[in-house]
């Protein structure tokens, strides 16, 4: 069901792009700072789904968070210089821009991500496990800091299980216990380990009890089983993509994102 992470990129997206709606009081230059990053963002989406996609056997899922490979990316490009760096960029679709504008604009995103909306908690960043005696640019670890959401971690890799217990505590602490067990199997030649998270719990718009039903849900092309649905009847930001055979729609939370963008 190739529907799920559609509808999943459209709801990144719509995140990214929906302080156009509620900062009007900020400055022109620093209100298009993270709408630079939508359009390469997006483009880099769907090339990934594709790729992913080719790689997928027929009927199976396809989940992951282009946002997150995105910025993980970004965050190695602050430290990768010439040919390194200029791959980076042109497989993020950044290559118009330099890394100061790169930097401002994710700078731009978290700030608008870490505002807090009545009924959700958005909670997302960036950890470089650092190995216990390795110094790296103080520069590159600032500007992971500043720009990135980003925290530094020592971590002494030379005993994998201590370390993999230490990184496991921070990731289940920043996704408030619902991911424990990251990692297991850590290299102790590691220098450093970049971590992004992402913790999201939001309140959906309420159904109406009395509307719910059973029905028919098709797991695949022969299986069906029985199951309540739920519904409810609103406007929805719809989108097919005949070419790409895909459907996108925007399932807003229940905040300030009814507003989507066109
Ligand atoms: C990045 O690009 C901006 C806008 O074109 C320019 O003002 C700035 O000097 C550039 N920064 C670097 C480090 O090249
Ligand atoms: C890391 O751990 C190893 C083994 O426990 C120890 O020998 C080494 O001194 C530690 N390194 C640092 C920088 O603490
Ligand atoms: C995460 O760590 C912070 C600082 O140590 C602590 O205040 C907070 O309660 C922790 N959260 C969870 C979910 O463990």
């Amino acid at each position: 069901m190739h529907f799920c992470s559609c509808a999943l990129i459209a709801l990144l997206l719509a995140v990214a792009s929906a302080d156009h709606h509620l900062h009007h009081n900020r400055g022109s230059e620093d209100h298009m700072s993270c709408h630079k990053l939508s359009a390469p963002n997006a483009d880099f989406a769907f090339a990934l789904y594709k790729r992913l996609n080719a790689r997928t056997a027929a009927g199976n899922n396809i989940f992951f968070s282009p946002l997150g490979i995105s910025t993980a990316l970004s965050v190695l490009s602050t430290g990768a210089h010439s040919e390194t760096h200029s791959q980076l960029f042109s497989s993020l679709g950044y290559s118009t821009l330099n890394q100061t504008q790169v930097n401002e604009a994710y700078q731009h995103l978290f700030h608008v991500l870490g505002q807090s909306q009545e009924n959700q908690k958005l909670d997302v960043g960036n950890t470089i496990a650092v190995h216990s005696g390795f110094s790296p640019l103080e520069k590159f670890l600032n500007d992971v800091k500043q720009h990135y959401s980003g925290e530094v971690l020592q971590i002494n890799f030379t005993n994998p299980a201590e370390a993999a217990d230490k990184i496991n505590r921070h990731i289940a602490n920043k996704t408030q216990d619902k991911i424990k067990d990251m990692v297991n199997d850590v290299d102790p030649e590691t220098m450093m380990m970049l971590i992004n998270y992402v913790y999201f719990k939001g309140k959906q718009k309420p159904f109406i009890r009395e509307w719910t039903h059973e029905d028919d849900f098709h797991v695949d092309g022969s299986t069906k089983a029985q199951v309540d649905m739920m519904m409810r009847m609103d406007y929805y930001h719809f989108y097919e993509d005949a070419v790409n055979h895909a459907s996108i729609i925007v399932l807003p939370y229940n905040s300030n994102y009814d507003d989507c963008p066109s």
